[in-house]
């Protein structure tokens, strides 16, 4: 069965002390508020609180997970995070082709598959992004534009590589300004998603994928964006950064 997954993007927030308070406050939640069995909880900090977080994730409430990688395996890429350097902290999941990456540092589908590629390498569960913006929706393209990302970004996998991938699906234009897709358009691109998965894998590979709804996923919406029957969970960025926002989006399966 696939799992439900609850991923907190913490983008680029919080000192190292708001960091450490944040985690461990989040594992005396956790050890009072036991998550449903199929539920996965995953913590994505900034690169340098990724070992605060292992440290506390070794208890095992939590795992954690990068917010990006770089596509090269190593070298003179300066300020540049490897798949490698996250292996070897312990690091188990990895965002990559987040819309703020591809809008702000025009990442391409391209470099996307290049760093799947390093993660999985490294044995790292890449969290795919992908998502239309508001004027694609507007013209109707927002099908074509996932289909495209998936495709370009996912699709050369094998299908045993496939099975590590996590995918979230974040409308841009639902992504930090409390705008939400309606649960009847989350479940109508995620059943999309997983129709495409199924074409190309086949119907157990798509069952067993985890697709992730992102954009202003709050307490209050939780439950009904979950309640769909191919929405897996979310990818949560502000709403991550309070304890316990993210643990009432957490148990809202
Ligand atoms: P948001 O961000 O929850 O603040 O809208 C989601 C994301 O960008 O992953």
């Amino acid at each position: 069965m696939r799992k439900n997954i609850v991923a907190g993007n913490w983008k680029m927030n919080k000192t190292f002390e708001q960091a450490d308070e944040l985690v461990s406050t989040l594992v005396e939640k956790l050890e009072e508020t036991e998550l449903k069995q199929n539920t996965l909880m995953i913590l994505c900090p900034p690169y340098p609180y990724l070992e605060m977080s292992t440290d506390y994730s070794n208890d095992s409430y939590f795992m954690v997970g990068a917010q990006d990688v770089s596509e090269h395996e190593e070298g003179a890429f300066t300020g540049e995070v490897s798949a490698a350097m996250l292996e070897s902290m312990d690091v188990e999941y990895c965002i990559v082709g987040h819309s703020e990456r591809r809008q702000y540092f025009h990442e391409s589908d391209q470099q996307v598959a290049a760093k799947v590629n390093q993660l999985l390498a490294h044995e790292i569960r890449p969290i795919v992004c992908c998502g239309e913006v508001l004027e694609e929706r507007e013209a109707n393209k927002q099908f074509d534009v996932v289909k495209r990302q998936i495709c370009d970004g996912l699709f050369h996998l094998s299908a045993e590589q496939f099975a590590s991938v996590v995918i979230a699906y974040e409308p841009v234009w639902a992504i930090g300004t409390g705008k939400t897709a309606t649960p009847e358009q989350a479940q109508e691109m995620h059943a999309f998603i997983r129709s495409l998965i199924a074409e190309k894998y086949g119907k157990e590979v798509a069952d067993e994928t985890s697709i992730l709804y992102g954009g202003s996923c709050k307490p209050g919406n939780a439950k009904e964006l979950f309640a769909n029957p191919d929405v897996d969970g979310g990818l949560i960025g502000g709403a991550s950064l309070k304890a316990d926002d993210f643990m009432a989006i957490a148990t809202a399966f």
